[in-house]
């Protein structure tokens, strides 16, 4: 069995950077390592991706997370199950953790969102999930630098923005277990440094101590 490793956060918050410099990390030391993203990763995913974004403003938190949802369940089943089946290494840029967020800062149903969650997820859930800290203003500053890539999230107001990264840290402390949220504000290098030794700490060395 592989090992299944998302990146989550806010707008700007250098997930999708961090995700690619973990894979060639990753197979620099040998393993097989797919990199994919959310909402996408399968062309069916990408075509509900597309006319998600474009369509957003005028969806209700609810019909996004049902939309977001049919993205994934096609995403888990066609590509993340059967690569971690396979024993390779799965990085994926946004997952569930996003509708959590994003869609509860919304304020939508989260009987709804757990139940999509487990409809989608199921067995599926990530060993290790990165939350990328950093404060909005800083996340905001990032996606102005870029060129044209904004969506209409990255476009929602401080106070928003402020809802999801609260809405981020509170998930980092409610499943340590699972989460480390790292210091986004810090420099490339160190996040890197940072994420390389959780994964160490968290999927790498545990085995092998068992092993001793
Ligand atoms: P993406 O283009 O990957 O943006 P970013 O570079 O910020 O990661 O994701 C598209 C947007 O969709 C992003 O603003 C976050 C939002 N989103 C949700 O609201 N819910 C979700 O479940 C997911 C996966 C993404």
């Amino acid at each position: 069995m592989g090992f299944f490793i998302t990146f989550e956060g806010g707008e700007g918050s250098g997930k999708s950077t961090q995700a690619r410099i973990l894979a060639q990390r990753l197979r620099a030391a040998g393993r097989e390592v797919i990199v994919t993203r959310e909402p996408g990763g399968t062309p069916l995913a990408e075509r509900v991706r597309e006319r998600l974004l474009a369509e957003a403003p005028k969806l209700s938190p609810e019909e996004q997370a049902v939309l977001f949802a049919a993205a994934r369940a096609d995403h888990v089943e066609q590509v993340i199950a059967p690569a971690i089946e396979r024993g390779e290494w799965v990085v994926c840029d946004r997952f569930a953790d996003s509708t959590h967020v994003y869609q509860g800062a919304a304020g939508a149903n989260m009987a709804l969102v757990e139940a999509l969650r487990s409809v989608a997820v199921g067995e599926c859930e990530p060993h290790l999930t990165f939350v990328m800290d950093c404060p909005v203003d800083v996340g905001r500053a990032r996606v102005a630098a870029r060129t044209g890539q904004d969506d209409p999230f990255d476009r929602d107001g401080d106070a928003v923005q402020q809802a999801r990264r609260d809405g981020f840290i509170a998930l980092a402390e409610r499943e340590p277990w699972r989460c480390i949220l790292v210091d986004a504000s810090q420099s490339r290098d160190a996040q890197s440094e940072a994420i390389w030794n959780g994964v160490q700490d968290r999927l790498v060395r545990p085995p092998m101590a068992r092993a001793d």
